[in-house]
């Protein structure tokens, strides 16, 4: 079985081909940070208009560079949702215009779950159920993962998700967009200890997270350096830290509550090594299995609709030709 799967949720074209004998045969990925950069964060209405400039023409693409027949496709996976509606409806009404074409289902992927499930690509040896953490650009949520299609959202963020706050502090400090890499990379410069900063719910009895509070603090501290480079680059570290910190402390306590032993970690910004050796090491001391993926499958990408495609349309769940979109769609 071979499905092609595009990802088009916010600003990254991705297109991939997953075979489930063969493994991932292709995942390319167009992002569109040149178009975004100026503005400090993605212009729903530019996303659009380049998605459909870039969406079928990298299609065409990969299947004439990787010589792929569309006859050899079982099936075509798309986001249809959590995301930008314009973003959304280009690669649904691609992939289902194509699986139309072809006379073959199109599968309406949730861009969570594909995101929750992602590390399964590198990790056979994952199952159902296990503890999910996802932190991305929209999401930090923990997630009780039963089975395919069949979770508990265990806490969220009441306000703005761990990826969100990265990237605005990163904005702050002039670094860049999309900034959690960039913001990463400009606390290795910093120290812990000069700053005391606060450590948002962590100990509250919930498993809800909140970091607006945490980005106004911060930003305030910025306004206040902001000539001195030393502490920019302290308040950066003490920032990456304390988002870092909560996340480790919530997860694995949710861990001791399920009573589950495997641990998964999702999502753009578990693409960060400073978190993933911080997991690594509290995995270590409480004897829990940790999953994630490599950086190229933590952000937005193309492999994991493909692959959760592939499992769904193997269980018979396929759509014929309506194209479906759910920007709100919760996991
Ligand atoms: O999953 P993702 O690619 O898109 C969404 O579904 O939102 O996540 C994007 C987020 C951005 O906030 C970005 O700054 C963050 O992931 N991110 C990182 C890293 N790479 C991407 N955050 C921290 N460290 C990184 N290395
Ligand atoms: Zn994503």
């Amino acid at each position: 079985m071979r499905i092609l799967g595009i990802e088009t949720s916010f600003d990254d074209t991705g297109v991939a081909i997953y075979d489930n004998k063969l493994g991932l045969l292709v995942n390319e990925l167009r992002h569109q940070n040149n178009i975004h950069s100026k503005y400090g964060g993605v212009v729903p209405e530019l996303a659009s208009r380049a998605y459909i400039n870039q969406v079928a023409p990298l299609i065409k693409e990969i299947i004439i560079k990787n010589n792929i027949s569309l006859n050899s496709l079982n099936g075509i996976a798309y986001t249809a949702g959590p995301g930008l509606v314009g973003s959304l409806l280009v690669g649904a009404g691609v992939g289902c215009a194509l699986a139309y074409a072809c006379n073959i289902p199109s599968i309406p992927i949730n861009h969570m779950e594909g995101h929750l499930l992602s590390p399964m690509i590198e990790n056979p040896n994952l199952k159902f159920p296990f503890l999910g953490l996802l932190i991305s650009g929209k999401h930090t949520q923990l997630i009780n993962a039963y089975q395919l299609s069949e979770y508990q959202i265990l806490g969220e963020t009441l306000d703005d998700a761990a990826g969100e706050v990265l990237d605005k502090i990163a904005q702050a400090l002039n670094l860049g967009y999309p900034g959690g890499y960039l913001l990463s990379q400009f606390a290795n410069k910093g120290k812990l200890g000069r700053f005391y900063f606060p450590k948002p719910m962590k100990y509250y009895s919930n498993f809800n997270f909140s970091f607006s509070g945490l980005k106004t603090f911060t930003l305030n501290l910025i306004k206040k350096h902001m000539y001195n480079i030393q502490a920019l680059h302290d308040i950066a570290c003490e920032f990456e830290y304390s988002i870092l910190d909560v996340l480790v402390y919530k997860s694995f306590k949710a861990l001791k509550k399920t009573g589950y032993d495997q641990l998964v970690i999702a999502g753009g910004v578990s693409a960060n090594k400073k978190l993933i050796n911080l997991f690594k090491k509290y995995a270590l001391i409480h004897n829990k299995k940790l999953y994630f993926c490599s950086p190229i499958f933590c952000t937005d990408n193309a492999a994991m609709i493909a692959y959760l495609g592939m499992i769904y349309l193997k269980r018979g769940i396929s759509k014929k030709i309506d194209i479906s979109i759910y920007p709100k769609w919760s996991i």
